[in-house]
């Protein structure tokens, strides 16, 4: 099979991917056949999927356009997926044209299509890095080349974290990125939740997703609190992600409850 021109060499096509199955699920055009059916099949066993998907973008818009009203002018996206509607350096940099965003993300194709669309902009860039290795991340020559660590950055882990094993360490992950970050920083994250009267549904789609090469597990929102350690909880704290700052005109259903979102902050020490 001849690969589209936007797929680096190598990649493998045969197995579905988190990162491509988003991308159909949001309506993007970079996947393969076996991501489209990944991706009907999770549809026909949880009907609400696509709109959770939604869901969570939505909140990742909201959560950039308020660390840019908070003075945030540096992001460290991790687990960014395939660029797509309202990129983090399109809705930070429309609001502050300084502001600069590191991507990274454990897929290639993620990786080579925010490169290609990144082309040109000096403030915004793509790696390849893997959060279960965050001292790689950070070391990524890049990263830092990009990023200044003296100043404050948000690190968005928003819906990666649910990829990160208990047995990974993700409190420690989200420990190990902080200590990095300086007085004034935030760490955004949103990650995959139970809800009620959806038991089969999630269990089907959790099922499926061990077919990928990253698995999801569910945690609740004290779990999701625990992972944020000693970061300071700022605003509604664990909450559905419709609810965090919720846009008045955004639709919500129930069942979009099955995103939450928490914005974690690092406090300036006197
Ligand atoms: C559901 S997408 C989320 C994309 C984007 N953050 C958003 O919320 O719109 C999850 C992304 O996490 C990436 N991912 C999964 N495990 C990862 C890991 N260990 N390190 C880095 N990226 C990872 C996947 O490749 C995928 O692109």
């Amino acid at each position: 099979m001849s690969l589209p021109d936007w797929a680096p060499d190598g990649v493998d096509t045969t197995v579905p991917n988190a990162a491509r199955v988003y991308d159909y699920a949001l309506g993007g055009y970079h996947n393969f056949a076996v991501d489209r059916e990944f991706t009907e099949q999770a549809m026909k066993a949880w009907p609400g999927i696509g709109r959770v998907a939604y869901a969570n973008r939505a909140y990742l818009g909201r959560a950039v356009e308020w660390l840019v009203d908070a003075g945030v002018r540096q992001f460290l996206d991790i687990g960014s997926g395939i660029p797509t509607l309202g990129n983090v350096h399109e809705v930070a940099q429309a609001l502050a044209p300084e502001a600069r965003v590191m991507y990274v993300d454990i897929d290639e194709v993620a990786v080579a299509h925010s490169q290609a669309i990144l082309a040109g902009n000096t403030r915004a860039a793509a790696v390849r890095g893997d959060l279960r290795r965050p001292q790689q991340i950070l070391a990524d020559p890049r990263v830092q080349e990009l990023l200044d660590f003296g100043q404050p950055v948000a690190v968005l882990l928003v819906a990666v974290l649910h990829f990160v094993a208990d047995e990974d360490d993700p409190a420690g992950i989200v420990r190990e990125l902080s200590e990095a970050l300086v007085g004034g920083s935030y760490v955004a994250v949103s990650h995959f939740t139970r809800t009620a009267g959806l038991d089969q549904e999630q269990d089907q789609v959790t099922k499926l997703y061990d077919q990928t090469p990253t698995s999801v597990r569910a945690r609740t929102p004290q779990q999701v609190a625990a992972i944020l350690g000693d970061l300071e909880l700022i605003g509604p704290g664990v909450v559905p992600a419709t609810a965090w700052h919720p846009d008045p005109e955004e639709e919500r259903e129930p069942e979009q409850a099955a995103v939450l979102a928490a914005m974690g902050y690092k406090p300036i020490r006197s």
